[in-house]
């Protein structure tokens, strides 16, 4: 910009990232007319477009998004352990692009073990698109190597551990800001006891099984006085699904 000899510098919101910051100092120093977006709605705006990274940057640690597939009645896989499909080719096409948003998808030993996912970003017709987030397995069994999270398709990793806190904090020294947490009721559930969902994204499908694999495990909770409470930020019909993206309710916590 200094190159340039641009005039003026707008600037929708500073970067939280202590070693991207200084920029407009540095602009200023250069005699450049360099200042935030006055407008307050163009602000929020920006600040909306890196809420995730900038609350990565605050909490030393991954912003998680729980991502679910579940039918009406909450359950994630049939009584003979069967998940696929629970909902319907639009709201799956529209995870891969959750993934590709995210730098890391994380899913237990439970789900490698029952449905060995690819969880790779792909297109309609199953071909790798664009930039593959990490995959990586928690958990303290050790995979066969054959499985299809751990192939050459896209960066994978594990994590030999069974406690959240522990597996973010390698997640972030790794250089993850964004995590989808994809798998199993086990995992999820452990998350949620720890207090580290961010954001939930449910794909709810129009059906009942009444029976078979519960979407989260046990929480512990017995009275509804203690049910974990959300806030909902978006419900819209994708396909013949409905997506509801919700975060946790402030008095939990302070999310983006
Ligand atoms: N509908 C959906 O959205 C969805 C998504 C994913 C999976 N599924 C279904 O879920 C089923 C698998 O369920 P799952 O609960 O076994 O999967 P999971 O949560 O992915 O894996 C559970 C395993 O992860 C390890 N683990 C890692 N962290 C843990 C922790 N904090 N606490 C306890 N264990 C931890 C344990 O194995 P170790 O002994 O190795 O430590 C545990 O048995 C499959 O039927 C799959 O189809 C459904």
């Amino acid at each position: 910009l200094i190159a340039a000899r641009v005039k003026r510098v707008v600037y929708g919101c500073p970067d939280p990232n202590p070693i991207a910051a200084g920029g407009v100092i540095i602009l200023q120093t250069a005699g450049i007319d360099a200042a935030e977006v006055p407008d307050p709605s163009a602000r929020a705006e920006a600040r909306a477009l890196i809420a995730r990274w900038a609350f990565a940057m605050a909490h030393h640690r991954p912003f998680v998004t729980w991502k679910l597939a579940t039918t009406l009645d909450g359950r994630a896989a049939a009584r003979d352990g069967s998940s696929k499909w629970i909902t319907g080719s639009a709201a799956r096409a529209d995870v891969h692009l959750l993934r590709a948003e995210c730098d890391t998808v994380l899913v237990g030993t439970g789900t490698v073990l029952a449905d060995d996912p690819q969880l790779t970003v792909r297109d309609a017709g199953g071909h790798l698109v664009g930039r593959q987030p990490t995959r990586a397995v928690m958990g303290l069994r050790d995979l066969h190597p054959g499985v299809r999270v751990l192939d050459a398709a896209a960066p994978s990793t594990r994590l030999r551990t069974r406690d959240p806190a522990a597996a973010l904090a390698t997640l972030w020294a790794a250089g993850s800001r964004h995590v989808l947490l994809e798998g199993g009721p086990t995992l999820a559930a452990s998350f949620h006891a720890a207090r580290l969902v961010d954001e939930v994204i449910a794909y709810v499908a129009p059906t009942l099984l009444g029976a078979g694999l519960r979407a989260v495990g046990d929480l512990g909770v017995s009275s509804i006085g203690d049910a974990l409470r959300f806030e909902l930020d978006e419900a819209t019909v994708v396909g013949g699904d409905v997506r509801i993206t919700m975060r946790p309710t402030e008095a939990r916590a302070e999310r983006p």
